[in-house]
C-alpha cells in the first residue's frame, strides 16, 4: 500500500470531523420530532373535544379531515394517509429515542447511581419518558392501526360503539394518560436542553416551564377523561344500535341508513 496523498488525509480528517456532528443532527431531530407529535396530540385532542358540543360538532369535525369542505365529497383514505405519515414520524421518533436507552446491567447501573447521587428531577424525568415511551410503542400502534384500517368508522356513533362495544376504553385510558405525560414532560425536557426558557434567568425560567408543564398534564387529561366519559355515554346508550351510523339533524327528516349523507347545508 502506498503513503495517502495530502489530499486523501484531508479528506479523511474533514469526513471524521463531520461525522462528530452526527449524534447533535441526530438529537435535533429527535426534539423536532418529539415536538411535532406533542402538538400533534393536543390538536388532536381538542378535535376529538367536539364530542362536547354535540354529535352535529363532531359530524363536522370528521366530514372536515376526510376533506368533504375541500372536495365535496368525503375521502376517508386521506384519515388512512395522514395516519400512515403520523406512523412513519412515530417510528423515526421511537428509533431516534431508542439509541439513548441503558442495553446492559451496566449502562443501566451507571445512571441509576448517578441519579441516586445527584437527586436531580430533570434526571429522574428521562426515566418517566423511558417507561411511557416504553408503554406508547404498542398502545399506539394498536390505535394507529385502527385509523388506518378503518378511516370511515369515525363520527359520533361510529366512535362510541368502538370504545364502548369493541371495549376499546381500557386502551384509550392508558393511551391518555402515557402519551399526555410523555407529550408535556418531552417538551419540558426540550426547552431545557435547547435553552428555550420563558425567563432570562434559567433556574427561574426552568420553574416557569415545568409549572406550563404540570398545567400542560391537567388540562389534556381533564379535556381526554371529558371527551372519553362523553364517547362512553353515547355508546352506552347506543349499544343495542352497534353498526347504525349517525345522521346529522339536518338530515333526520330522509336518514340514510349507512354511510355518509351527500348533503352538507
Ligand atoms: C392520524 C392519526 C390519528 C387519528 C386519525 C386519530 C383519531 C382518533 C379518533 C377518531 C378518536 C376517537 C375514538 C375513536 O374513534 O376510536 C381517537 C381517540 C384517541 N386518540 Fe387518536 N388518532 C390518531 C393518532 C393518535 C396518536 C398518535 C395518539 C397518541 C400519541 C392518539 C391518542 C388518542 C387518545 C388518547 C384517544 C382517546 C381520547 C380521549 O381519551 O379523549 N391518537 N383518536
Amino acid at each position: 500500500m502506498g503513503i495517502p496523498s495530502d489530499l486523501a488525509v484531508g479528506a479523511a480528517l474533514t469526513k471524521r470531523r463531520s461525522g462528530r456532528f452526527w449524534p447533535a443532527r441526530l438529537d435535533s431531530l429527535q426534539s423536532a420530532s418529539g415536538l411535532f407529535l406533542a402538538l400533534f396530540l393536543w390538536v388532536h385532542l381538542f378535535a376529538e373535544a367536539s364530542i362536547l358540543l354535540g354529535k352535529d360538532a363532531m359530524y363536522r369535525v370528521t366530514m372536515f379531515f376526510e376533506g368533504y369542505y375541500l372536495f365535496g365529497t368525503p375521502y376517508p383514505i386521506i384519515i388512512t394517509l395522514f395516519s400512515l405519515f403520523i406512523l412513519a414520524i412515530v417510528v423515526l421518533h421511537a428509533v431516534l429515542a431508542v439509541r439513548k436507552i441503558p442495553v446492559s446491567y451496566r449502562q443501566y447501573r451507571a445512571y441509576r447511581d448517578h441519579q441516586k447521587l445527584m437527586h436531580h428531577e430533570d434526571t429522574s424525568l428521562w426515566w418517566v419518558q423511558v417507561y411511557t415511551g416504553f408503554a406508547l410503542f404498542f398502545l399506539v400502534s394498536v390505535h394507529l392501526y385502527t385509523m388506518i384500517s378503518q378511516p370511515a368508522n369515525i363520527g359520533p356513533y361510529a366512535s362510541s360503539d368502538r370504545v364502548v362495544s369493541e371495549w376499546m376504553w381500557p386502551l384509550y385510558v392508558l393511551l391518555l394518560v402515557t402519551s399526555v405525560i410523555h407529550a408535556a414532560v418531552g417538551s419540558y425536557r426540550v426547552g431545557v436542553k435547547w435553552g428555550w426558557l420563558p425567563a432570562r434567568d434559567p433556574a427561574l425560567g426552568r420553574r416557569r416551564l415545568k409549572w406550563l408543564m404540570r398545567g400542560f398534564i391537567v388540562f389534556f387529561l381533564l379535556l381526554g377523561f371529558t371527551s372519553l366519559g362523553a364517547y362512553m355515554k353515547i355508546g352506552i346508550e347506543h349499544r343495542d344500535q352497534v353498526g347504525e351510523r349517525y345522521v346529522p339533524t339536518w338530515q333526520q327528516e330522509s336518514p340514510a341508513p349507512a354511510g355518509r349523507p351527500e348533503v352538507m347545508p
